[in-house]
């Protein structure tokens, strides 16, 4: 379904609603939108009705349960938040910009995924927002992403640099890939996403790499002297399953992004580690 707007942005920044305005995606959104409205959890908990505010033109809906292996103990809990809470964004009226996973894949398809591919998720978190793309009703654009890192919040780089600085060697799952995705490139392209029609977009980092990789790089070019050892999933045991390849690419002319390692290095240059 096309949309009707040539451009939701148009009635002014103040009517951009950001959901989940704490969280990494979110404190991103807000800076690439200035003069948007961010709430966060404490100001909306998404999985109530929303509250008496002035009719958003446009809705960026960050807030989720992100937790993924705690998805498997709660399940009902991650789906009020991604699946209630996302049919809560909706009911706002405005167009809707609903972020999802390439978890939403079961990783067995040996190329990138694009958007035509047929979801099978595998985890209680991929189902949750695999129903939450569809609680985001008809005038919605599905933004899925993978690897998201940010300069803010819990994230791989954050938790890499922290624990690269107290040991020598780390163990690092090396059989999955995926395209670590930087909140401030992902952020940014939701600029040329609202311009297109209504429906699911690929939109991550250009290249790929595995989580070990990743964490080689990041020690790498934060200049950290600590060993990778590359460990099977198996070896790592996480509760909830994960997709051994979930590489997205678009063929519907989604926004392209910068490759995974200057979004790193773009990440590091603002890194504020308090909290971590
Ligand atoms: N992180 C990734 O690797 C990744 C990959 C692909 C797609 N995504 C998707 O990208 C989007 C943004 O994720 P992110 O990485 O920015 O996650 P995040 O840093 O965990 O941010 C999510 C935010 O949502 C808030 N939240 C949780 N439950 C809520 C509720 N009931 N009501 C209102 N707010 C609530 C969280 O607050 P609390 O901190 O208080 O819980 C947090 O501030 C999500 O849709 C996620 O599924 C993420």
């Amino acid at each position: 379904m096309e949309h009707g707007l040539a451009d939701p942005l148009r009635a002014g920044p103040d009517r951009v609603l950001v959901t989940g305005a704490g969280g990494q995606l979110g404190v991103a959104l807000l800076e690439t939108f200035p003069g948007a409205r961010g709430l966060t959890r404490a100001d909306w908990d998404v999985t109530r009705p929303a509250p008496v505010l002035e009719a958003p033109t446009l809705v960026l809906h960050a807030a989720a349960w992100t937790n993924v292996d705690g998805a498997e103990d709660d399940p009902q809990g991650a789906a009020a938040v991604n699946v209630g809470g996302t049919a809560n964004a909706a009911a706002l009226g405005a167009p809707l910009v609903a972020f999802s996973t390439d978890y939403v894949f079961d990783g067995d398809k040996a190329e990138p995924y694009v958007e035509s591919d047929s979801p099978n998720p595998q985890s209680a978190y991929a189902r949750t927002k695999l129903h939450g793309e569809a609680a985001a009703g008809e005038r919605a654009w599905i933004v899925r992403s993978s690897g998201l890192f940010g300069w803010t919040s819990r994230n791989f780089v954050r938790t890499m640099l922290r624990l690269g600085a107290e040991r020598d060697e780390i163990a690092v799952v090396d059989d999955q890939r995926t395209a670590p995705t930087f909140v401030g490139h992902l952020a940014a392209a939701v600029r040329d996403v609202v311009e297109l029609p209504y429906g699911v977009y690929h939109v991550a980092a250009a290249g790929n790499c595995t989580w070990a990789e990743f964490a080689e790089a990041i020690f790498e070019e934060a200049g950290l002297d600590c060993r990778v050892r590359r460990i099977t999933t198996a070896e790592f045991g996480a509760k909830a399953p994960r997709p051994a390849n979930s590489v997205l690419r678009s063929e519907k002319g989604a926004p392209t992004l910068p490759h995974w390692r200057e979004g790193l290095r773009a990440c590091l240059a603002r890194l504020d580690m308090t909290g971590v």
